[in-house]
């Protein structure tokens, strides 16, 4: 048995958690600072790293308290190590140097990235296991920060095939629902607003870029729900025109349009690299829009649960294990990294 203890600072979730054999998730704790963050509608990088120096070490104890065990029997310390607002990874590395140092145990950098696709394998201890998914995999991370596609050769062999050139979706729904003068963050309240609603009310432009292209491109979409909403610039609208169901048409349309393209650059994908499998990780990948049209792909999709949808640090404890098995340990020197490695394909 392995115990990996695992840490995520990479934005505004400070996180602990222990995971057993690489799957097996015996403790989860999040502090969120959502609240901190909501009158601003997104996250202050500032306000981010004092809050994170304050949870910190009570979301370790909890993590350890909860999985029942204590320093001395965990084999390594895995941390998010890249990518991310660097005054909040740097809370998250400081503390994981530290525990491994002074604990003379491996330290793991994890990839924030990657460890969003991993978390499709993770169950809590008193669950059954998953099913594994068979690889290799096209990988979709959709979330806050990041949209782009994978091909996921092996957990520890995955190059980057297409990515936003723009805004990642979640930030587009963090944006749209700003416009509607919903609460922060956007993707769940949307997701709920557009079961209501009608998506074909209102045809909001898909980017689908060249024909080939699995890039993502979500800005225009966002504007052009900016310009239906407030109206054009110099014929705008009164502010609050817009009666419950059409608040709910809005969302619903704009929530069609993201799963139009998310689908297209999938089966884009499918088509270009050998793949047995799909995985979709990331906050958006909690989406109920999104996980019910990707049913009617060719291949079996793979979701996390939902608790391992958005930031958390079961999912760099699990890849921090596979990780380590394969030799992949860091040293000290180790450095909190703002952009990701995830190589680009070259062909
Ligand atoms: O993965 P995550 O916790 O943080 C980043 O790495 O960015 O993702 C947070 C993002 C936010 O933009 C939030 O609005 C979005 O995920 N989100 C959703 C849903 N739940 C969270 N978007 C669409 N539908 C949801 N149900
Ligand atoms: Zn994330």
């Amino acid at each position: 048995m392995s115990l990996v203890l695992g840490i995520e600072s990479t934005c505004d979730e400070t996180a602990a958690s222990v995971v057993q054999d690489g799957t097996r998730v015996l403790s989860n704790v999040i502090a969120s600072q959502v609240q901190l963050h909501q009158v601003y509608k997104g996250v202050v990088p500032e306000i981010a790293s004092r809050a994170h120096i304050e949870n910190i070490l009570p979301v370790l104890d909890s993590a350890l308290s909860q999985a029942g065990t204590t320093l001395d029997q965990i084999d390594a310390v895995a941390v998010a190590q890249r990518p991310g607002l660097i005054g909040s990874l740097l809370i998250g590395v400081t503390a994981a140097k530290t525990l491994a140092w002074s604990l003379q145990k491996p330290l793991i950098g994890v990839d924030h990235v990657q460890a969003h696709l991993y978390s499709v394998r993770l169950s809590a201890h008193d669950r059954s296991p998953r099913e594994q998914c068979p690889l290799p995999a096209i990988g979709l991370v959709c979330s806050g920060g990041h949209t782009a596609l994978y091909h996921v050769r092996d957990w520890t062999d995955i190059v980057r095939i297409g990515q936003t050139i723009d805004d990642a979706v979640g930030e587009a729904y963090d944006k749209v629902a700003a416009i509607l003068n919903l609460p922060y963050p956007g993707g769940p309240v949307i997701d709920r607003l557009a079961e209501q609603g009608n998506p074909e009310a209102i045809q909001f432009p898909r980017s689908y870029l060249e024909r080939t292209s699995l890039d993502f491109s979500f800005s225009g979409l966002k504007t052009s729900v900016l310009y239906h909403v407030r109206g054009h610039p110099g014929r705008e609208k009164p502010s609050n025109s817009l009666t419950h169901q059409q608040v709910c048409d809005v969302c619903a349309s704009f929530q069609q349009a993201c799963v139009d393209v998310l689908m297209n650059k999938i089966r884009r994908a499918l088509e270009r690299y050998p793949s047995r499998s799909v995985v979709i990780g990331g906050g958006v990948s909690a989406n109920r829009g999104l996980r019910a049209q990707t049913q009617s792909l060719p291949v079996p999709v793979y979701f996390p649960e939902w608790v391992y949808c958005t930031d958390n640090a079961a999912m760099i404890a699990g890849l921090g294990q596979i990780l380590m098995d394969r030799g992949f340990i860091s040293d000290l020197s180790m450095d909190a990294m703002t952009s990701g490695s995830i190589p680009a394909m070259t062909d």
